[in-house]
């Protein structure tokens, strides 16, 4: 794989997690399209990483929205390599299954599984034909099954949406592809959706990240934290 040839769309890349996975990539030299809901939010992101002259380049759209994520995709003409489902939202903290409502688990779906859905039907299908392509899905602990909790019904169930759709999907690949879908859980990182209190910073959780997407040897279909496969 040369990266100088690749191109990666990271979804809710305007800051946090996805924002530094864009820079890093970028350092490697893949042409990285950014994504935010704002336009001018998204071009400022893409400038201020395309400083050095590296190929950052604004895509505006919300992924939770089917138009405009067929309009983006449709924009991108030579679709993309490297697909990074990253744009989430953490909605429901401290409120009780019983307690939630029905929108925000709508929201927490639309956003955490749908969209991620949504652009791997639009983009996976050029990356089979090219014969190269990489899905990372950024899920979390709380979505694991081993692991049961109060609270974040909206969060984990769709964040757990997301794990079966990343077994889903590379298990409906043929095994010569060298198309791979792999999750990544970050851990707890200092973002406006982690808050100052997270003990990783999200430079080292956008290595992950990039490592999950680059590495040549690990499997699909898995579930990565700290660069380690476990178990979902
Ligand atoms: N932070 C953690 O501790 C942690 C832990 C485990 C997993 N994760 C996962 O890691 C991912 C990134 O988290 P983060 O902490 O970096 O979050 P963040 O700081 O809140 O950033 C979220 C990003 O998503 C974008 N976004 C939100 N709604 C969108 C939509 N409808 N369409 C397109 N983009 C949208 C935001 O951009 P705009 O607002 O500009 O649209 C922003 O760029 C999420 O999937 C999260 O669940 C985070």
């Amino acid at each position: 794989m040369n990266p100088d040839n690749l191109t990666a769309l990271i979804t809710g890349s305007t800051r946090g997690i996805g924002y530094h996975s864009a820079a890093l990539l970028l350092q490697r030299g893949v042409r990285v399209y950014i994504n935010g809901r704002d336009r001018q939010q998204t071009t400022a992101a893409a400038r201020s990483l395309d400083e050095s002259g590296m190929q950052a380049l604004p895509l505006a759209f919300d992924a939770t929205d089917a138009d405009q994520c067929e309009a983006a995709c449709a924009a991108l003409s030579g679709g993309v390599d490297i697909l990074v489902n990253n744009a989430g939202i953490f909605p429901d903290a401290a409120t009780a299954a019983l307690d939630i409502d029905e929108a925000t688990l709508n929201r927490a779906w639309s956003l955490n599984f749908l969209a991620g859905w949504r652009l791997v039907s639009l983009l996976m299908p050029g990356m089979r034909s090219r014969g190269f392509g990489r899905v990372v899905n950024l899920t979390s602990g709380y979505a694991s099954l081993n692991k049961p909790g109060r609270n974040l019904l909206a969060y984990r169930a769709s964040k757990a949406a997301l794990n079966m759709l990343t077994t889903t999907l590379a298990a409906e690949l043929d095994e010569q592809e060298d198309v791979k879908v792999r999750a990544v859980d970050p851990g707890w990182v200092r973002t406006d959706m982690g808050g100052e209190q997270a003990p990783r910073s999200p430079e080292e959780a956008a290595g992950d990240v990039v490592w999950t997407a680059m590495a040549a040897d690990a499997a699909s279909g898995a579930l990565f934290r700290y660069r380690e496969p476990v178990s979902w």
